[in-house]
């Protein structure tokens, strides 16, 4: 019930929404040191398991939303070219693309103050430059990368149309904008105009929900047991609401199709 109330009042306005979610973000990153938590999305399990992923034994313990970074960016070539995600986070993600796919450079850009000081401290010998900024004003030079990567992070933002445009005006002639999220039916048809009217031109999408729901449920236990060791007290219920684990409104959503996760590679003419 108040994980409802939450989303129904974030519905007010984008703006109030855009606030909302950066103090929940600095809150999250300044009360939560804890330097092995470097992901913060629902995750991506393939439902036919023989095509699960390799990964070095250290990266084991994060395979869930690895493997979601995985499926975005595995079909696009990143080798010797400069890679930027948008809404890094804690940096897992950014680090995980530089140490597996050779970027010439990668960066990971956050609006979240605490968040970039956290991947300055966690990651201090990774070559991934993480910075702080916002995704409707990107702080790049137009045409000066190659692919753009926005993982689970685009529906925190006031305005998507915005966000779309300046990853366009970042972007070189035929760079890459690689993109993951969820989005409720309504503003999903929202989302869809949105992006048939961003002058990209559309490679593929994929709806992953399916996948990302294998993943809540496959990892739930293990969740719920990495939540007892971090989390307590009032903050262990709305913190598990966030997670989306089984009962969760997300997991609920997603469970029903009234919640879809997508999968989009757009193209910049
Ligand atoms: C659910 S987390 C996902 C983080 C990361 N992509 C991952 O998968 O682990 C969403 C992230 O988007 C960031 N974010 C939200 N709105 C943003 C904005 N307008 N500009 C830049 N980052 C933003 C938040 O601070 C947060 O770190």
């Amino acid at each position: 019930m108040a994980a409802r109330i939450f989303v129904s009042i974030l519905k007010i306005s984008p703006k109030f929404k855009k606030v909302v979610w950066k103090i929940i973000y600095q809150f999250l990153a300044a009360k939560y040191q804890t330097e092995d938590w470097t992901f913060m999305n629902y995750g991506f399990q393939y439902l036919n398991e023989s095509k699960k992923i390799e990964l070095k034994e250290e990266d084991e313990y994060n395979r869930f939303f690895i493997q979601l970074y995985h499926f975005v960016v595995s079909t696009i070539e990143l080798k010797n070219k400069r890679v930027l995600e948008v809404g890094s986070g804690r940096g897992g993600g950014a680090d995980y693309i530089e140490r597996y796919f050779q970027p010439l450079e990668m960066f990971g850009v956050d609006y979240s103050r605490n968040a970039i000081d956290f991947c300055n401290k966690v990651f201090k010998d990774s070559k991934v430059d993480y910075k702080l900024g916002d995704a409707e004003n990107l702080p790049f030079e137009n045409g000066s990368l190659d692919v753009v990567i926005n993982v689970e992070s685009s529906h925190c933002y006031a305005n998507a149309t915005a966000f779309f445009a300046d990853v366009n005006r970042v972007l070189k002639s035929g760079g890459y904008f690689s993109f993951a999220d969820f989005r409720d039916k309504e503003p999903f048809e929202n989302l869809k105009k949105e992006l048939a009217n961003s002058g990209f031109d559309l490679v593929k999408s994929t709806n992953i929900s399916l996948e990302v729901l294998r993943a809540l449920d496959d990892f739930n236990e293990e969740k719920m047991e990495r939540f007892g060791k971090m989390f307590g007290g009032w903050l262990k219920k709305p913190l598990s609401e966030f997670a989306g684990v089984k009962g969760s409104v997300m997991y609920k959503d997603l469970s029903s199709g009234y919640t879809v996760y997508y999968h989009y590679i757009l193209r910049k003419k």
